[in-house]
């Protein structure tokens, strides 16, 4: 079986891979960036997935206003790097999964996500930033890649809620696939920033934070912010944060944090970086083991004032679960 073993959350500001490029990295602007992207880095290479489910948008590279899918699913074997306006960038190409795509679409579409199929697409700054940020610069790209692309470029973008669908319609895909694969899923986009107008620079930390925290331990109450909110408390280009919810769709209810970075400024943006674990299978996350160690507190006070056995063997089972 293919297991979604973790989540990354990222900002894919373009200018980040520009420095990488450029041969910036060791300037002080930004340093503190890299560096904080060291510990997601070794994570990554710890984890070494076979395949990586990359959701980002595309910005008017691969698609222009002619067509815009709400989800593009590349299911290409390469994907080649666009040129931006100043040459692609020189990264290696992308490598896909046809067949695991195809396994996607067919499954996605028959849980009433309707997929558009993209077999022929060039991928832009939205997945090779986070690539980078991710893995590093590799002569080769250690993994395959599938391209999910979601249209956050013109209204109407897809909710919130719709996206966490998506991601949990994801999972169930993956699982069903047979072949024992690792599969890491990325979000990308964000976090606050207004890239153009009167409120350009805007970034609002609060909004953020607690979406970071969102993430982690109530995704219920992120999944309720309508797209405006996004755009009034963090800026137009705020709505790419939609993305984090399809990956945080993609995981168990209940995720370790093993990592988050939060830096200001990246260009105009706020930058993010959260890596969520599933919790190990038959094994219950923190809160759950917390409560299963309440009730047991609560059986021995009940032992002690002479409570039934069956309540001090609930107990027993709570401890299991540890
Ligand atoms: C910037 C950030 C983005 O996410 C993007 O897609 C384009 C530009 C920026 O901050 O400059
Ligand atoms: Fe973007």
């Amino acid at each position: 079986m293919a297991r979604i073993m973790g989540g990354v959350g990222t900002s894919h500001t373009p200018a980040i891979g520009a420095a990488v490029d450029l041969g910036k990295t060791g300037d002080p602007y930004w340093v503190p960036l890299f560096k904080g992207y060291e510990p997601a880095q070794r994570w990554m290479a710890e984890a070494k997935p076979d395949v990586v489910i990359m959701v980002y948008n595309d910005h008017v590279n691969a698609f222009d206003f002619k067509i815009i899918p709400t989800f593009g699913l590349g299911c290409a074997e390469e994907f080649p790097i666009a040129d931006e306006g100043w040459g692609a960038r020189p990264v290696p190409i992308v490598k896909g999964y046809p067949e695991l795509a195809a396994h996607l679409a067919q499954s996605l579409v028959l849980d009433e996500f309707d997929m558009t199929i993209v077999n022929e697409m060039q991928v832009d700054h939205g997945l090779t930033v986070p690539m980078t940020l991710l893995f590093g610069s590799p002569p080769q790209w250690p993994c395959r890649v599938i391209p999910l692309c979601v249209n956050v470029i013109q209204y109407p973008a897809p909710t919130g809620h719709r996206c966490y669908m998506l991601g949990k319609a994801i999972r169930k895909a993956v699982e069903n696939w047979d072949e024992d694969l690792k599969v890491v899923i990325f979000g990308t986009g964000g976090m606050s920033h207004q890239i153009q107008g009167p409120r350009a620079g805007l970034v609002n930390a609060p909004f953020d934070k607690a979406f970071l925290d969102g993430l982690s331990r109530d995704p219920q109450r992120l999944v309720r912010i309508a797209p405006l909110e996004y755009l009034r408390e963090a800026g137009a280009e705020a709505i790419e944060l939609v993305m984090w919810l399809i990956m945080r769709g993609a995981l168990r209810d209940h995720v370790k944090e093993v990592y988050r970075f939060y830096h200001v400024p990246a260009s105009s943006t706020a930058v993010g970086n959260i890596i969520l674990e599933n919790a190990p299978e038959g094994r219950a996350s923190k809160g759950a083991r917390s409560k299963a160690k309440i009730a047991g507190t609560a059986a021995k006070r009940g032992a002690r004032a002479g409570a039934p056995r069956t309540a001090g063997k609930s107990r027993g089972q709570a401890r299991k679960t540890k």
